[in-house]
């Protein structure tokens, strides 16, 4: 297995992934975020051998009135998940966000990826809420960049 290399994808890249791992047992199956187009937005991937086997997408909106980039999307190749591959992907998009000045970083996080989150630096705000298009769980995270 070669070393994963985070990529810039494109918005369409992101759709197998986003729908075998995030729109697999969900009421809906669209794949395509209103977000994926706006100004700024960042679709980051991880190339192992070749393949696309994890997908991110990160756009400039702020939280509240406070500036940040919301990260949607994370999925890892379910085969592949567990395997630290999702930590690097984060960790390094938000690396590549502190460098653009970018203040920090936030989600809607699913309660099942809580957990992976929290380990990564971010904090929970807030109480649960059912996310509408999934139907699951969630907390808003957010990391400070700075
Ligand atoms: C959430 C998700 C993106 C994380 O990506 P990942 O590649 O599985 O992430 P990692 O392997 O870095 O970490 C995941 C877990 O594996 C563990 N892990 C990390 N490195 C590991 C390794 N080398 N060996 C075994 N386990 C490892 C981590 O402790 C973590 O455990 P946790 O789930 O209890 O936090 C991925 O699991 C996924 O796609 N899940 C389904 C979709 C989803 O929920 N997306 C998030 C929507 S908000």
């Amino acid at each position: 297995m070669s070393a994963p290399e985070v990529v810039e994808i494109s918005a369409a890249d992101t759709h197998p992934l986003r729908l075998s791992v995030l729109r697999f047992d969900t009421p809906t199956k669209e794949v395509v975020f209103p977000e994926d187009t706006w100004p700024g937005c960042v679709h980051l991937g991880l190339r192992v051998d070749g393949e696309l086997v994890a997908t991110s997408s990160w756009v400039p909106r702020p939280l509240d009135g406070r500036p940040g980039v919301q990260v949607r999307g994370m999925a890892t190749a379910r085969h592949l998940q567990g395997t630290g591959l999702g930590g690097v992907l984060l960790d390094t998009g938000c690396q590549r966000m502190a460098d653009a000045g970018h203040p920090m970083v936030w989600a809607r996080a699913r309660d099942a990826a809580l957990a992976f989150y929290l380990r990564h630096g971010f904090t929970v705000e807030g109480d649960g809420f059912i996310d509408e298009a999934t139907q699951l769980p969630h907390h808003l995270i957010v990391r400070t960049l700075v």
